[in-house]
This record gives C-alpha cells, sequence and structure tokens, in this order.
C-alpha cells in the first residue's frame, strides 16, 4: 500500500534545470504513466523518487512521509531499468533471489516468493537457465521478477520495454498490466512510446522539457488535449494541424485555409465566435477525415479537397497522406477507398471534432 505525491520537484544539474516544479499524486493502486519525448526529464525524475538524486527544491512524499533524507534502500521501492543486467552466472532462481539473499531473508520465504513470481510471470520452466539460454522476452520477464520478489509498494519502471522488438514489445506491455491487475502495486512508469501510455496507464501525464503538461486519464487527454504539445504527442497517427482565418458572413462561420474553405456549426462556431476568433491553429485526428465517396454526408460534415501523396493500406483501414495547398493531412479511411496517389480525392471532415488552439500560446481553446 502505498500513496506517492511529488510536490513542487525541481532537479538542476548546474545551471540546468531538468525538472521545473512538477506536482503530482499517485495514488495507492494506481498505474500512473510518464510520457514525454526523449531528453524530457523522465529518468532523473524517477531517480529522484528512488532517492538516487538529490532534490534541488521541493518534497517527495511516500504516505504521508517526506522521503527527501531517507536513504533509497529504506524507500520500500524497486525499479526496472532500460538497461536491466541479468547476473551471467547465475541462473534465474539465483538471480530473483539475489536481492533477497542480501537482505538476509529466510531460505523458505526466498524459495516461496521467487516460485510464485515464477508462476506469475509463466517462467517455473526457466528457472535452471543461465540468462545467455534466454530469449530477449524470457530475459525481461526474469528482470521483472527480480522486482516482484521484493515486494516493494512501490514499482519504478523506466521504459522497460525500449530494447525489445515490436512484436514482444506489445506482449509485454499486456503482461506488465496484466501483472499490475493482480498485484495492484502503485507504479510509476516512464516511456517516450505513447502507445505505452495510452494502453498502459490508468493515468497517464505528458511531460515535456522537465514540465508536466497535462495529467489524466488516458481518454480525457486523447479527447481534450490541453495544448498543441499534448494534441500532436497523443495519437498515431498524429493529429493534422492547419492554420486559418476565421470569417464571419451572413451570420455563418467560415474557416479559410490555404486550399480549402469550411463552414463552421454548432459548439465550434460558437466559440470562435465568444473569442473572437480571427485567425487560429486548427487540429483534426486522422480518424476524423473520411474518404467522402464511402461516407455519409449530413450534418456536421464538410467536405473539401485535397491532392493525394501517398496511400498505406494497414488492412482494416488505409492511410492517405494528401495535401490540401501547403496543409497536409493523415486520413484514416476505409480499405475500400479509391484514393491514387496523384490525384484529387475529397474528404469530409467531422467539424465538430477540429480542435482550436491560440496563436500565440498554442493552448487549447476551451
Ligand atoms: N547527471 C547529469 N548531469 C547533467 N545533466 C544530466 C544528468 N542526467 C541527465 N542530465 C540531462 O537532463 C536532461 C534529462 O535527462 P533524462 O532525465 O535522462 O531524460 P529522459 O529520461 O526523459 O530521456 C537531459 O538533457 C540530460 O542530458
Ligand atoms: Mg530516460
Amino acid at each position: 500500500m502505498a500513496e506517492v505525491v511529488l510536490e513542487n520537484v525541481t532537479k538542476k544539474f548546474g545551471d540546468v534545470t531538468v525538472v521545473k516544479g512538477i506536482n503530482l499524486q499517485i495514488r495507492d493502486g494506481e498505474f500512473m504513466v510518464l510520457v514525454g519525448p526523449s531528453g524530457c526529464g523522465k529518468t532523473t525524475l524517477l531517480r529522484l523518487v528512488a532517492g538516487l538524486e538529490e532534490l534541488s527544491e521541493g518534497k517527495i512524499l511516500i504516505n504521508g512521509r517526506v522521503v527527501n533524507q531517507v536513504p533509497p534502500k529504506d524507500r520500500d521501492l524497486a525499479m526496472v531499468f532500460q538497461n536491466y543486467a541479468l547476473y551471467p552466472h547465475m541462473n534465474v532462481y539465483d538471480n530473483m533471489a539475489f536481492a533477497l539473499k542480501m537482505r538476509k531473508v529466510p531460505r523458505a520465504e526466498i524459495d516461496s516468493r521467487v516460485q510464485e513470481a515464477a508462476r506469475i510471470l509463466g517462467i517455473e520452466k526457466l528457472l535452471e537457465r543461465k540468462p545467455k539460454q534466454l530469449s530477449g522476452g524470457q530475459r525481461q520477464r526474469v528482470a521483472l521478477g527480480r522486482t516482484i520478489v521484493r515486494k516493494p509498494s512501490v514499482f519504478l519502471f523506466d521504459e522497460p520495454l525500449s530494447n525489445l522488438d515490436a512484436k514482444l514489445r506489445g506482449q509485454m506491455r499486456a503482461e506488465i498490466s496484466k501483472l499490475h491487475f493482480q498485484l495492484k502495486t502503485t507504479s510509476i512508469y516512464v516511456t517516450h512510446d505513447q502507445v505505452e501510455a495510452m494502453t498502459m496507464g490508468s493515468k497517464i501525464a505528458i511531460v515535456n522539457e522537465g514540465v508536466i503538461q497535462q495529467s489524466g486519464t488516458p481518454m480525457d487527454i486523447y479527447d481534450t488535449p490541453v495544448n498543441k504539445f499534448v494534441a500532436g504527442f497523443i495519437g498515431s497517427p498524429p493529429m493534422n494541424f492547419f492554420a486559418a482565418v476565421v470569417q464571419e458572413e451572413n451570420g455563418q462561420t467560415f474557416m479559410q485555409a490555404e486550399g480549402f474553405r469550411l463552414r463552421l456549426q454548432g459548439d465550434l462556431a460558437n466559440k470562435i465566435k465568444v473569442k473572437g476568433l480571427k485567425e487560429s491553429l486548427f487540429g483534426i485526428r486522422p480518424e476524423n477525415l473520411h474518404d467522402a465517396e464511402f461516407f455519409k454526408k449530413g450534418d456536421g460534415f464538410e467536405v473539401f479537397s485535397v491532392q493525394v501523396e501517398v496511400v498505406e493500406p494497414m488492412g482494416a483501414e488505409t492511410y492517405v497522406h494528401a495535401m490540401a495547398g501547403k496543409n497536409r493531412f493523415v486520413a484514416r479511411v476505409t480499405p475500400k477507398t479509391r484514393a491514387r496517389v496523384g490525384q484529387a480525392m475529397q474528404l469530409a471532415i467531422e467539424t465538430a471534432k477540429i480542435h482550436v488552439f491560440d496563436k500565440q500560446t498554442m493552448n487549447a481553446l476551451r
């Protein structure tokens, strides 16, 4: 049982501040994913929580107790690193038992914990093997097993899947989620991979340049990103952005972008009117652009013409890369599409799904 609270957590290396006043609460049993591009301060933040770095400012609390001065070994947490190393000369059993032996845990207790972890991870039959006799995925399971046997109150994961190939990464993602469902141990998981964040996190926090941009449930963040950075970071293929000028004509609202013009209705038109917007940055996710030929047209949809540049059939859907003026769009359309490279096509856009960002601050308009 553990709750972790970060209050104004700040870390400077010399003159450079890499973690800037982070406030975050990780509730008991929560699986919090911190996601952000490489170099944004994720590893540093985890090392601060683990006690491997000293804070420049702020507080870290575990179960309400400030742990700033508590050494790593007394924080009751366990970290799985990006570059985990198993002891090559020890078999799987001994690799998992090692930390417990060092702590003088009784032999029978060690045995039951190792057997239990091996069962949870499905590696009971590998206990006698040496690391070099294991596949990458099996090794990763052993690294997890080593952490599980310690029964910490908090797991810290630092990009544990980044060295695995795509298929294995998908499997291990699901396994770590399953593991968390069984153990319900409070976890902080950092990754640069937004797919891991979306699929694994009960809560996620998007970090950029040492600052939390937004935190919440994955779907909340996906549906209502607070700024352009978050909007572009979460989602694959990413959101399309385009600049446009707002025009009012005979009580109707239009958006004039380079290469196309859309009529806006409903909430979006009202919001634009209320804010008195003239020029803005707009965003639309690929799944909110459809091949107009196969799409039931109706209220809330506008059609515009684009020039097709690339067609990528994915099987269940097709990604069409297209240009309207200088604006580039990726649309996720039906595999029945007749889009051809070098030809024009009509896209239907769900205007209610358009996101609006302030041109100066890049914050989303609410
Ligand atoms: N010990 C250190 N001394 C100086 N700069 C560091 C140190 N550790 C990390 N940094 C810098 O802090 C920034 C954040 O690094 P890191 O936390 O590793 O990012 P991430 O894990 O998100 O890729 C980077 O610019 C990195 O170069
Ligand atoms: Mg890192």
